[in-house]
């Protein structure tokens, strides 16, 4: 619980404001949710203006270094050779690969190719084909501040329907999207996400999500796709995460690589593709700060 502020004292935002004349009628807000029953954010999701400019020029490098891939990525590349330009981009700005002994994680980049579904570890020996769809999923740390985007690329001739679900992914996290917006549901994204993808024949993997981002890499909430209209953590402006749904083209069900307990595979060896943006809860609807 947080300490009940006088309605003189300064805001807890940071702004130097009197409270009153600051969020305090926001806070009386979010109380009435909280004592309807929903889940509602803490303040330490809530970014103030300064950590949202900050946590923007992180992203600016995200942003650079998957447009550099997208610029290079090419058949017969290693994923080894994305990793570096993603190492590269990031550190030729003064910024830090996040996912960089992240836990005990070995690469600058994930990159996950087919039936890889997430946390793909880039190699010397992996090297794209023709027809592979891959996700390249980068992360900065600029200042102490995060941003976190991937992006899927189509290596040559790819299958009609595998472009396809690509396609249909991409637009579930657009359709996702749109439902951000202040004093509305984590569950609207939710919905919005998961029946698109179930609409066009897919699944969307339950276990992994998007997450709060930009004062740390994985922030709360935790940010899934199975919640329904009305239901979740209560969006207000200033919350930041992403919108990155992994979808199967056939079960959702997953496994871990055994040899190096990162990589995520579907279990019936069917495609899976993932986009995620980073998005930041305005006074009036949603900014895309990372993609
Ligand atoms: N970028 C991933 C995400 O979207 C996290 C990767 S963790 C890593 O949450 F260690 F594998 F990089
Ligand atoms: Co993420």
């Amino acid at each position: 619980m947080e300490k009940k502020l006088g309605r003189n004292d300064a805001c807890w935002c940071g702004s130097g404001k009197k409270y009153k004349q600051c969020h305090e009628e926001f806070d009386h807000r979010i109380e009435m949710f909280r004592k309807q029953g929903h889940l509602v954010p803490d303040h330490k999701l809530i970014k103030t203006p300064d950590q949202i400019e900050k946590i923007r020029e992180s992203a600016k490098v995200n942003i650079e270094a998957l447009d550099v891939v997208a610029d290079k990525i090419c058949i017969g590349m290693s994923t080894e050779d994305i990793d570096r330009i993603v190492y590269e981009v990031t550190t030729k700005r003064g910024a830090i690969p996040a996912p960089l002994n992240y836990e005990g994680f070995p690469k600058s980049v994930c990159t996950s190719i087919n039936d890889a579904v997430c946390h793909g570890i880039p190699s010397p020996d992996e090297i794209l084909q023709d027809g592979d769809i891959i996700n390249v999923d980068c992360s900065t740390i600029l200042n102490g501040y995060f941003s976190d985007s991937s992006r899927m690329f189509l290596m040559g001739n790819v299958a009609p329907e595998n472009q396809k679900l690509v396609e249909v992914v991409r637009e579930s996290v657009y359709r996702g999207l749109e439902q951000v917006k202040p004093w509305g549901f984590l569950g609207d994204m939710g919905q919005a996400v998961n029946d698109y993808i179930k609409e066009n024949g897919y699944s969307v993997v339950r276990e992994i999500g998007g997450h709060g981002v930009g004062l740390a890499f994985h922030e709360d909430p935790w940010v899934g796709y199975t919640t329904k209209r009305g239901t979740d953590m209560l969006m207000v402006p200033g919350m930041m995460f992403t919108i990155e749904p992994m979808v199967n083209m056939g079960k959702p069900e997953i496994f871990v690589d055994e040899e190096n307990d990162w990589t995520v595979y579907t279990e019936d060896g069917s495609l899976s593709a993932q986009w995620e943006i980073q998005v930041l809860v305005t006074e009036d609807g949603h900014e895309i700060i990372s993609y």
